[in-house]
């Protein structure tokens, strides 16, 4: 089985090539993958792909035309992927449902320390001999109140760590979470959530639902210097409304290891090139924000499982085996 690698970077090389099997040949593009490169794909049986690979009608359709039955996504999020699409021209999708909740849960948590407590400032000044402490107050999580969105295997790690600092948590999902109730986490409608919560966390799916759903309607509701922390997708987020929140003091601060556009940015050296988003560089002005690039889930552990689970589901899919981590449409 022919198997072309997009958005292969060498660590993700590494990894992939410590589970590979004889049954499966992987060649690895770094470009990727889009409607512009797909044609690589062609007389190859399998794709992967990662977060950022554009998987609409039109890739899928040429990929489909070049022999690809199965795109293994090496992720877990499958909003960049046109189901429908795939579905239609018989093409399967799989996902990596969980490689490192806790992965995620810890970048998050570091996200937010490193900002209530400036940590990237001092950092900086400590190095340059600067050691005035002005401008470096911060404040105690300690009888804080934190917002969850998404009960889910992310949300929770974190509503636990949270929980451990002595936070009031609440949680907002819109499913029924039964570990909420036994752990003492709140389960509250969106709205109190936005109306009580000092920290604010986002750890659900980008969906027709999720879009934007911190706006400026939902910002309008938040408490004044409200810390807002994105580690799910970064459409989940207005950018401008953030913007226009974060210029208005109504938001303090800012953790994003997410970004609405970061498709053409993340993951590259763009350290000698003139960055066009004016959006992003607008937030990079900020005292108060901290930027990361899709960096949460980037460990030793999580890659480990990345591999080994994309492996496994090309190779079930190969044996005509049932696959488990197959993402169908809902219906
Ligand atoms: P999960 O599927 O275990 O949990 C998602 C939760 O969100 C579920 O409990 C679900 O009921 C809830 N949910 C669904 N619709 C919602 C809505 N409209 N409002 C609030 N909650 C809603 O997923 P997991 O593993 O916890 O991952 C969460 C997200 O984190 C992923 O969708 C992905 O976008 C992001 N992620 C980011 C990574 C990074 O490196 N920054 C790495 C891995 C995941």
């Amino acid at each position: 089985m022919k198997v072309a690698v997009f958005s292969s970077k060498p660590y993700d090389k590494e990894s992939l090539r410590h589970y590979e099997v004889t049954e499966i040949a992987m060649q690895y593009f770094e470009v990727p993958l889009n409607v512009a490169t797909a044609h690589y794909a062609q007389g190859f049986d399998a794709v992967s792909a990662f977060v950022n690979d554009e998987l609409n009608e039109a890739t899928i359709e040429i990929l489909a035309d070049g022999g690809c039955k199965i795109i293994a996504l090496r992720c877990a999020g499958f909003n960049n992927v046109d189901l429908k699409a795939a579905e239609n021209l018989g093409v399967k999708i799989v996902r990596v449902p969980a490689y490192s909740p806790y992965a995620v849960a810890e970048h998050t948590i570091g996200l937010m320390l490193a900002l209530s407590r400036k940590l990237y400032k001092s950092y900086n000044r400590v190095r340059e001999g600067n050691f005035s402490l002005n401008g470096l107050l911060g404040f105690d999580f300690y009888g804080k109140t934190v917002g969850i969105i998404g009960a889910g295997k992310i949300g929770l790690l974190v509503a636990e760590r949270m929980k451990a600092f002595g936070c009031h948590v609440l949680v907002y999902d819109p499913y029924l979470c039964k570990t909420c109730k036994e752990q003492g986490f709140e389960q509250v409608p969106l709205d109190q959530l936005y109306e009580e919560s000092h920290v604010i966390s986002l750890h659900c799916p980008l969906n027709n639902d999720t879009h934007r759903m911190i706006n400026q309607a939902s910002i309008e509701k938040m408490r004044g210097g409200v810390m807002l922390i994105n580690t799910g997708r970064g459409a989940l987020i207005d950018t401008q409304a953030l913007i226009y929140a974060l210029k208005s003091r109504k938001v303090g601060y800012v953790g994003l290891d997410v970004y609405e556009e970061e498709g053409p940015l993340f993951f590259e050296d763009h350290s000698n090139d003139i960055i066009l988003d004016d959006n992003f560089e607008r937030l990079m002005t900020f005292p108060n924000v901290l930027v990361t690039g899709h960096q949460a889930y980037f460990t030793k552990e999580a890659l480990e499982h990345i591999a080994e689970t994309t492996i496994d589901n090309l190779l079930a899919f190969k044996r005509a085996e049932p696959l488990k981590n197959e993402v169908v449409l809902p219906n």
